[in-house]
């Protein structure tokens, strides 16, 4: 199927949706461009939602798809001067042939054309809550609409988030989607083995300064944009030892030790979409004991939360597996003494587990790397349950898994230095993460090209 295909069977199923809700029209703007300081700008990243229906990245760029099936494109004007500097543009003429869209304006346009085309139409549906700055400019497109009341031009009564209609699409990935994040995957998990190896080579022949985060940082840069990825799909975190512990710290310049652990959490973005991976490993390719204690009960709730990731299962449920696991590890180890704290079932119930593991142990994930889609099952009634620190809250059943969903399976420990927790566990962070694929009998992990298991991690950071 050629690609674009895939946007207009995407942009068609969007005008089904508005028809079937009784008709409308939708509109959509890609990302703005973020000034960095004075004259510089931020790498310029699509708008996620846009880039889905249009396949299209240029910046300043609007799509219009009425219930009609009709689908306008605003985009930048062709323009010499601005080329010369900034690169090719595609311009409105060029539009309808590439993308395949039924009429191209020019940006410029958009404040003269946007009220006729919102004119007479029974709704109109635009992303609320994403794009700073959108109602108001829609409200006055709206207000243009309605001085022109007298000439027979109504503004649609009524205004729909689009996001309802986009999340639910982009929660099912395609099969160009699925194959290229499987392929982000394959880059990510490449880094991840780059930077599990450069660690260990660097701390056999130690260099002036000593080993630093950011040198592991540059490994994976290197390796993502090897393979064309054209950005890290989040700010990558290489941690060493107690950094870890840190749930979002960044890449700095802490020098990593020999007998610490270094947790990375890193993955590229290619062509649009994410791969998101963790691993944690001994900076110098040996596990002391009491990490290698605490490092396998984290693989396996891993494992665990993994038999639990298939059609038919509740997003919740590898979450409620890995949770399990690391309970009963943490009553095992002393890290919950078993006096105070009881069983497995008892640890679940108080919450103690927070002390150690508070994040939840999954997300989904796809063209932004904690994707869009709705965590509950769609048209059931809220009931009560308990929000991640405990506390009483009302929430619709956790979504039902379908094959074609892509979610995170990320379980940690963190260990902070306490009074009554062994001395020995202090200071580790551990967390492991792989994207599943959800599959017509299981899910597929499309970031093993890197190991979990510390027998094999040890043998990769030999080599
Ligand atoms: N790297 C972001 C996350 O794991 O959720
Ligand atoms: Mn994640
Ligand atoms: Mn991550």
């Amino acid at each position: 199927m050629s690609t674009s295909t895939i946007y207009e069977k995407r942009r068609a199923a969007v005008a089904r949706a508005l028809k079937a809700a009784g008709g409308g029209i939708a509109l959509l703007p890609t990302a703005p461009e973020y000034p960095r300081n004075r004259d510089s700008d931020f790498p310029y990243r699509h708008d996620s939602y846009f880039y889905y229906l249009t396949g299209f990245d240029e910046p300043q760029s609007w799509l219009v798809i009425a219930s009609s099936g009709k689908t306008t494109l605003f985009c930048r004007p062709k323009d010499l001067e601005r080329e010369i500097w900034d690169g090719i543009r595609l311009g409105p003429k060029a539009a309808p042939a590439r993308l395949g869209v039924d009429a191209a304006f020019s940006t410029d346009a958009l404040d003269e054309k946007m009220p006729a085309l919102l004119a007479n139409q029974k709704s109109v549906w635009f992303p609320f809550a994403t794009h700073e700055g959108l109602g108001a400019r829609v409200d006055g497109w709206l207000d243009k609409v309605r001085t022109r009341v007298r000439l027979g031009d109504e503004p649609p009564p009524s205004q729909h988030d689009l996001c309802g209609v986009l999340d639910e699409m982009r929660l099912f990935k395609d099969s160009h989607e699925i194959a290229i994040l499987r392929r982000a995957g394959k880059i990510s998990a490449g880094a991840h083995v780059r930077a599990m190896q450069t660690s260990a080579a660097m701390l056999r022949k130690p260099i002036k300064g000593g080993l630093r985060e950011y040198h592991l940082e540059a490994e994976l840069l290197h390796e993502f944009r090897r393979h064309g990825s054209q950005f890290p799909a989040y700010t990558s975190i290489v941690a060493a030892g107690a950094n870890a512990c840190v749930l979002h710290y960044r890449a700095g310049d802490a020098e990593l030790k020999a007998g610490e652990l270094c947790l990375i959490d890193a993955g590229c973005e290619l062509d649009g979409y994410a791969s998101d991976i963790t691993r944690t490993f001994p900076a110098d390719g040996k596990f002391t004991p009491a990490q290698r204690r605490l490092y396998d009960i984290v693989v396996e709730s891993q494992y665990a939360a993994v038999k639990a990731t298939k059609p038919g299962k509740r997003f919740n449920d590898p979450h409620e597996a890995a949770l399990r696991v690391l309970a009963q590890g943490m009553l095992d180890t002393g890290l919950l003494p078993k006096a105070k704290h009881g069983k497995v079932d008892d640890v679940l119930e108080s919450g103690a587990y927070r002390q150690f593991y508070m994040h939840r142990t999954s997300h989904w994930m796809g063209m932004d790397v904690h994707d869009c889609g709705d965590y509950g099952e769609p048209g059931t009634k809220p009931r009560e349950d308990k929000d991640a620190m405990g506390q009483p809250i009302l929430r619709r059943p956790s979504r039902i898994l379908r094959p074609g969903m892509v979610l995170t399976i990320e379980p940690g420990i963190y260990v902070r230095p306490a009074k009554n927790v062994p001395r020995e566990f202090w200071n580790i962070g551990i967390r492991i993460e792989d994207d599943a694929l959800v599959t017509a009998k299981g899910c597929e992990l499309m970031t093993r090209g890197v190991p979990v298991d510390g027998d094999e991690i040890e043998a990769l950071m030999r080599g």
